[in-house]
């Protein structure tokens, strides 16, 4: 029996960048807003009242995101991520979620903050949706308000967390952003608090998107360090990753029945593996989380180009890829133009 390519890769060879990476992840950013304003991500002096978020008619419809989802599936994607800004503020979500169920042999996720998921947590699974992951950086109210800084309380991400579990969303996983002297020192309770009851912790070295948060190298925590921390009261054993590119370094705790995972962009980059595309809301593709341009997919959409013509601006770009930001990452790097985190969704 040949293993070669299945029909629904369109019965063509994989497309592999110039790295020989395939293309799995589609990750599609459904808006640029937000009802949190994380310092790391939207820094209120920046994304105050006076910015200039996109317009309506420059956002991709529902019909237009599910189009190119779907000639993204005839080319090898199998994991779709909704993501934003905050995607659960964009209006009718199961509804594109729906939409997208219908492409065979792909997993829909979406990343959250949470807000919004204890009133739509059973309408989204409902439509189709597998599984949630939810930004979470602190139990510690006072904390976690301060970095949301919109006085968010923890109290209801728990609550969106549970209405999640309930509907069967699952493995809920729980996203961190440690910054040192921020909430690193309740990184161990967060831990402690989901570790052995199914869900999946993931602590993330706080990277340098956009030019906006003012990062620092001496606040990231790596995740050396971490491990080294939370080795004292949880005996981490590592995992074998589940699949090529996988972002996340899994840890086993408690036992055997906990996991956490460590996303090391900054100490450790991922790069060699990564098989990830971004759709932003206003319909461009980009290539790496630190891009600096994407290449525009809405304007040849609304000219009425085919489907084959989509596809092959997509293979183009993709076969002509040699983005490895995190690789080379340096002093000059980052002081490069980037596109912001909430514009392509992290
Ligand atoms: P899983 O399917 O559950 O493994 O999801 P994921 O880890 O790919 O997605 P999630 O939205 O939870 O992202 C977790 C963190 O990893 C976020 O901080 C992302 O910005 C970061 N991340 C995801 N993909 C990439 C990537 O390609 N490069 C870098 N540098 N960071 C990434
Ligand atoms: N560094 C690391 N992670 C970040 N996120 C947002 N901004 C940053 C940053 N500067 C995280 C969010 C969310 C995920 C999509 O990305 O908290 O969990
Ligand atoms: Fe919003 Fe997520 Fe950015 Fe926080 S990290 S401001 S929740 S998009
Ligand atoms: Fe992929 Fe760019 Fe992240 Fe490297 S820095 S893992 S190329 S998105």
């Amino acid at each position: 029996m040949s293993d070669g390519p299945s029909a629904s890769d369109g019965g063509a060879a994989p497309l592999l960048d110039h790295f020989g990476r395939p293309l799995r992840d589609l990750r599609i950013s459904v808006t640029d807003r937000c009802n949190f304003r994380c310092r790391y991500c939207m820094p209120r002096e920046v994304f105050g009242t006076d910015f200039q978020f996109l317009p309506r008619s420059e956002i991709l419809s529902f019909e237009e995101i599910a189009r190119v989802a779907r000639i993204f599936a005839t080319l090898g994607v199998r994991k779709l991520r909704l993501t934003g800004g905050e995607p659960t503020l964009r209006a009718q979500l199961p509804k594109l979620v729906a939409m997208l169920a219908q492409i065979p042999d792909v997993e829909i996720a979406l990343t959250t903050n949470g807000s919004l998921l204890a009133s739509q947590a059973q309408a989204l699974a409902d439509a189709g949706l597998d599984r949630v992951t939810v930004s979470l950086d602190s139990l510690d109210d006072a904390v976690f308000r301060a970095m949301n800084d919109a006085s968010f309380p923890v109290a209801m991400v728990l609550e969106g967390i549970a209405a999640a579990e309930a509907a069967g969303l699952a493995p809920v996983k729980i996203n961190c952003v440690v910054r040192r002297g921020v909430n690193d020192h309740t990184v161990a309770g967060l831990v402690r608090h989901f570790a052995g009851d199914g869900k999946i912790v993931r602590l993330i070295e706080f990277m340098d998107v956009g030019t906006t948060n003012g990062w620092r190298l001496d606040e990231v925590v790596p995740a050396r360090e971490l491990i080294g921390r939370l080795s004292a009261e949880l005996a981490l054993v590592p995992l074998e990753p589940q699949y090529r590119g996988e972002v996340a370094k899994r840890y086993g705790t408690a036992g055997g029945r906990g996991e956490i995972g460590f996303i090391t962009s900054v100490t450790e980059p991922f790069c060699g593996d990564c098989t990830r595309a971004r759709l932003s809301a206003d319909g461009s593709i980009y290539t790496c989380l630190f891009a600096v341009r994407g290449t525009d997919l809405r304007g040849p959409l609304r000219a009425g180009a085919s489907d084959d013509a989509i596809a092959q601006i997509i293979r183009d770009l993709w076969s002509r890829r040699e983005d490895r930001y995190s690789e080379l990452r340096s002093e000059a790097t980052t002081q490069l133009p980037r596109v912001e985190m909430s514009y392509i969704g992290g």
